[in-house]
């Protein structure tokens, strides 16, 4: 089980260039355990989703990357990952009482500001994936970043909780291994769940698509991870990442 082996080891940086470009040089080279997970307090060129910048203030937010390797998923169903960890995150925020939600792809917000981010990286070996590079950035106590197009939000714990940033991965841990242990089984329920708690959905709202202002419905993601907006004209979009923007 996933669970059994996430986090048996752990390494922690004070400060590193990026705890996921860390891992995967590292896997170029060395043999590293299943399940091995590399936090840092600061990270000097930590990375986004589609070449972005991720920012965090030194010692203030999680910064970690979960290694997990031979998952039993085909390349072309990759984008399960993505809804495994966003759910598994949100689970963690909900037990800690915070409603939020899922910002397709796998940004998740609190009453729309962005709390935490998630950057998914696969080793392939032809088409079968190897190595899954998980990386979460989660605000605990930050709430100011400059490259967020949104104002950003965070956990906001108490103080005397926030400065062990490592309960915090702990605690959140087992809600993300949960999510891996049932990926085969539970597949339905993780479409399902992905669906239910998606950011926006059923609501008529506006959307940049290709650089046209549109009008549309958000109706759910295709198996690759394409967001499925329904437009007034009743057309059926089927938008990636750099072809739609939220308005
Ligand atoms: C995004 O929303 O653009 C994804 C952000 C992912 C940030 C995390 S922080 C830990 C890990 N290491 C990185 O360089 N990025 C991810």
């Amino acid at each position: 089980m996933i669970s059994d082996i996430i986090g048996k080891n752990q390494f922690y940086f004070s400060s590193i260039y990026s705890t996921n470009n860390w891992l995967l040089d590292m896997l170029k080279t060395d043999e590293l355990p299943n399940g091995l997970i590399v936090s840092a307090g600061f990270q000097e060129s930590g990375r986004g989703m589609v070449n972005t910048v991720w920012e965090s203030e030194r010692n203030q937010n999680v910064l970690l990357s979960l290694l997990l390797k031979n998952l039993p998923i085909d390349v072309s169903d990759q984008f399960v990952l993505n809804k495994a960890v966003a759910i598994g995150v949100l689970n963690y925020l909900k037990s800690v009482g915070i409603a939020a939600e899922i910002k397709w792809p796998n940004d998740i917000v609190v009453n729309h500001n962005k709390i935490a981010g998630t950057l998914i990286q696969n080793t392939l070996i032809g088409k079968r994936i190897k190595n899954t590079v998980v990386g979460i950035g989660l605000n605990v106590n930050q709430t100011f970043f400059s490259d967020f197009k949104r104002k950003a939000t965070s956990i906001g714990l108490e103080k005397e909780n926030t400065s062990n940033l490592q309960l915090t991965i702990n605690n959140m841990l087992p809600f993300i291994a949960y999510q891996f242990d049932h990926l085969r089984v539970g597949r339905k329920n993780l479409d399902k769940n992905y669906l239910d708690n998606l950011y926006l959905s059923n609501l008529k709202r506006p959307y940049l698509f290709n650089g046209e202002k549109i009008e549309a419905v958000i109706k759910g993601v295709t198996p690759e991870g394409k967001l499925k907006l329904l437009s007034n004209s009743n057309r059926l979009i089927l938008a990636d990442l750099k072809a739609v923007e939220f308005l």
